[in-house]
C-alpha cells in the first residue's frame, strides 16, 4: 500500500517508517527540516519537506503522492518538560496541529481519494474521573477537565469528531498511553527519566491517579496494524497493565538507580503545578487495550511497565 506519514521524524514515526517499509508499504514521510531527510531516506521511505499548518501545502503534498493511507503523528510536545504550570503553552502548537493540522491533512486525504486515515490521540487525562480505574473507549470523556487542561482536551476532542466523522474515509483514532522507551520523554535521555534521576517528580497527594503506559516499539506495531486491518473507530493503544503513579513512579526511581521520589502533600502539589498537575496524580483513570488486541490482533511487545522499565531503562 501506498502511505502518507506526517510527522516521521518523531518518536512514533522514527519506529514506524521502518516498520512500515520493511512490511512492503511504499512509504511518503513527511518534515519541515533539510536536515532530517537523510534519515528518512535511510528507512527506505520518500522524504517530504511540509509544514502541516500550511493547508496548501498540505493539499499539493497528498494529492501528489495519492497515498492509500494517511497517518498522522504531528505533536510539537518538546517543551512540556515536567513544569506543569507551563502545560497550556507548552500544547499550543499540538493544540494546532491536533485541529487545523488534522483539517488540512484530512481535506487533502478526500481530494486524493484517500481510503484510510490513522491519527494520534491520546489515552490519559481525556477518561472522565469517576467510575472504575480502567477505562475502555466507549466510557465518557471529562465532562469538566481542570482549566489546565481545556485547550489540549478540546483540541482532542476535534480531532476525535473530525477523524472519526469523515464520510468515505476509513477513520481511526489511536488513543496511545503514556510513551517510554527509546526517543521518548521517558527513554535514556529524555526529560521525565532526568526528573527522577534528580528527584524532582515526586509523589503528589495519594498517588492514586492511574496511568496507562506503552512502549514505543508497542506502538509502532499498534499503528502498523491500523494501517493494515481493523474497523475504523477508536482505539486504547497501551499495555496490559494501568497502574497507579504511587507504585509505577518508586519502582521506575528503582529501576533507574535514583532515590525514592519525595511525597508532597496535594495542596503544595496543586501551588507548584497547578490543579491539572494534581489530578494527574490523584485523579486520572487507566486504559483498557481489549478491543485493539482483538481488533488489530496485535499483543503489546512489553505487557507490562515493569518488564518494560527493567529492559529498556536499567
Ligand atoms: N502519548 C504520549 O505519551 C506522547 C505523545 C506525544 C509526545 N510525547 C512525548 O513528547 C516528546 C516530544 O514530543 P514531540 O511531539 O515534541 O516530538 P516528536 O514525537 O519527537 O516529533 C513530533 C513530530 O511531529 C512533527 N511536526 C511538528 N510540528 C509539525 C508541523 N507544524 N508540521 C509537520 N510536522 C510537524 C515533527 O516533524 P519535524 O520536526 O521533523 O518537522 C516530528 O516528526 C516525545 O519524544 C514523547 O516522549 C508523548
Amino acid at each position: 500500500m501506498k502511505v502518507f506519514i506526517a510527522g516521521a521524524s518523531g518518536a512514533v514515526g522514527r519506529q514506524l517508517v521502518p516498520l512500515l517499509t520493511h512490511s512492503g508499504h511504499e512509504v511518503v514521510a513527511t518534515t519541515r527540516s533539510p536536515e532530517k531527510v537523510e534519515a528518512i531516506h535511510a528507512a527506505g521511505a520518500e522524504p517530504v519537506i511540509l509544514d502541516l499548518l500550511d493547508p496548501d501545502a498540505v493539499m499539493a503534498a497528498v494529492v501528489r503522492a495519492q497515498p492509500e493511507v494517511v497517518v498522522h503523528e504531528a505533536t510539537s510536545l518538546t517543551s512540556l518538560g515536567t513544569n506543569m504550570r507551563a502545560f497550556d503553552r507548552a500544547f499550543a502548537e499540538t493544540n494546532r496541529l491536533r485541529t487545523e493540522g488534522t483539517d488540512n491533512l484530512l481535506a487533502a486525504a478526500r481530494a486524493a481519494g484517500s481510503r484510510r486515515f490513522v491519527a494520534q490521540s491520546f489515552a490519559g487525562w481525556p477518561y472522565a474521573r469517576e467510575g472504575g480505574p480502567v477505562k475502555a473507549e466507549d466510557d465518557p470523556l471529562d465532562s469538566h477537565p481542570p482549566a489546565g487542561f481545556r485547550r489540549p482536551f478540546a483540541a482532542v476532542r476535534h480531532l476525535e469528531a473530525a477523524v472519526g466523522g469523515t464520510a468515505a474515509i476509513e477513520g481511526l483514532v489511536l488513543r496511545y498511553g503514556s510513551f517510554y522507551g527509546p526517543g521518548t520523554a521517558m527513554g535514556e535521555g529524555g526529560v521525565y527519566v532526568k526528573a527522577v534521576r534528580d528527584r524532582r517528580f515526586p509523589i503528589v497527594g495519594s498517588g492514586a491517579g492511574i496511568w496507562s503506559f506503552v512502549h514505543i516499539d508497542d506502538v509502532a506495531d499498534a499503528t502498523l496494524a491500523a494501517v493494515e486491518h481493523g474497523a475504523p473507530g477508536i482505539y486504547n493503544v497501551v499495555d496490559d497493565h494501568p497502574a497507579p503513579v504511587a507504585e509505577w513512579l518508586p519502582y521506575l526511581a528503582e529501576v533507574l538507580g535514583a532515590k525514592r521520589p519525595w511525597r508532597v502533600p496535594a495542596w503544595l502539589g496543586r501551588l507548584a503545578a497547578g490543579e491539572h498537575g494534581v489530578v494527574m496524580m490523584t485523579e486520572i483513570r487507566g486504559a483498557s487495550n481489549a478491543k485493539a488486541k482483538r481488533e488489530f490482533r496485535w499483543q503489546p511487545r512489553y505487557p507490562s511497565w515493569r518488564e518494560g522499565f527493567a529492559k529498556t531503562l536499567r
